[in-house]
């Protein structure tokens, strides 16, 4: 079994094996689902470049199976770590096993896994929890009072961001009696199955009357949302309140549009400190904090959103 003083020990035995930093990295990506992750696949080759690392990556397509296979083969490889976006949260022990066999260290991105801690070296990440308080506490304090009737568009199942931001955004309204999800379902994080779910959310619901907000657990599918309402001759942003997460430079345009209400940020940039870790670690062994955590902001249509735009929109979205 793998434990923290394994893990110290791999360190140790690294130690001079490898020069002050991680020279090759395997990276599996999950896919390309959204505008967020394709920017973080961006930020991540770049990072990696910038730091003269040879950065091995592998799309899985959304499959886990196809994570597991590329971090069989990145071990096979020898390369010196592993970065890993975990496109749901249960099923990695053995592969991390595997892994720390082989005394390479895995770092989690952006995603949460309910193996052991003992098992990755460290977990890069926003607080999934708070990022769905924030966008709920903003719609309890934007219809101030008003019964308010939410359907909302859910993450991956069994991601670490759907369940995490759907336990936050109920926290979020928790104690405002005039607020009820009426509806929830899963849009898998793409913009695609964002506006066909959205269809049947009004259809369901009197082509939308009854609807008074959408919460969508990232920003793609509240574009494809609002696309829906729009088709449904609806104003979204107006008659029905829209409120996502990520901040990616579509729904800025939403927001400077009026179609959008509010954004709750997550920093592309998670490699950033997960090198810094890694080279940390293959410097002297330091061991870094289990969860390095990045930061997330709320944006509404108060905050210059065609500025936001415009500073974003080159970056790799
Ligand atoms: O894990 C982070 C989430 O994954 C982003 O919010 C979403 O856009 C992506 O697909």
């Amino acid at each position: 079994m793998f434990r923290r003083t394994l893990m110290a020990s791999v360190a140790v035995a690294t130690l001079g094996a490898v020069s002050a930093h991680a020279q090759t990295i395997g990276f599996s990506q999950i896919g390309s689902e959204s505008g967020w992750r394709a920017a973080e696949t961006t930020v991540t080759m770049q990072e990696a470049e910038r730091r003269g690392i040879d950065l091995r990556f592998s799309d899985a397509q959304q499959r886990q199976e196809n994570q597991i296979a590329a971090m069989r083969s990145f071990i096979a490889q020898g390369v010196d770590a592993i970065l890993v976006a975990p496109v749901v949260a249960t099923g990695w022990d053995s592969v991390l096993e595997e892994a720390a066999e082989a005394e390479i260290p895995v770092v989690l991105l952006d995603r949460m896994v309910d193996s052991s801690p003992d098992l990755y070296l460290t977990a890069v990440g926003s607080d999934l929890v708070h990022e769905g308080r924030v966008a709920g506490e903003w719609l309890v304090e934007a219809v101030d009072g008003a019964d308010c009737r939410v359907v909302e568009l859910q993450g991956t199942t069994g991601s670490s961001p759907a369940i995490d931001r759907k336990n936050g955004f109920e926290q979020g309204i928790a104690g405002a009696d005039n607020i009820e999800i009426v509806r929830s379902q899963t849009g898998d994080f793409t913009r695609t199955r964002g506006k066909e779910v959205m269809e049947s959310f009004l259809q369901a619901e009197n082509g939308g009357a009854n609807i008074c907000a959408l919460y969508a657990h990232n920003d793609d599918m509240a574009v494809g949302a609002i696309q829906a309402i729009k088709e449904a001759g609806l104003k979204p942003g107006e008659d029905i309140l829209v409120v996502s997460i990520d901040a990616v430079p579509d729904i800025f345009q939403a927001l400077a549009a009026g179609e959008a209400n509010a954004t709750v940020e997550l920093t592309p940039n998670m490699a950033g400190p997960a090198f810094d870790a890694l080279e940390a670690y293959f410097a002297d062994g330091t061991l870094p904090e289990k969860f390095i955590q990045t930061e997330s902001r709320l944006y509404t249509q108060a905050d210059d959103p065609a500025a936001e735009y415009e500073a974003r929109k080159d970056l790799g979205y």
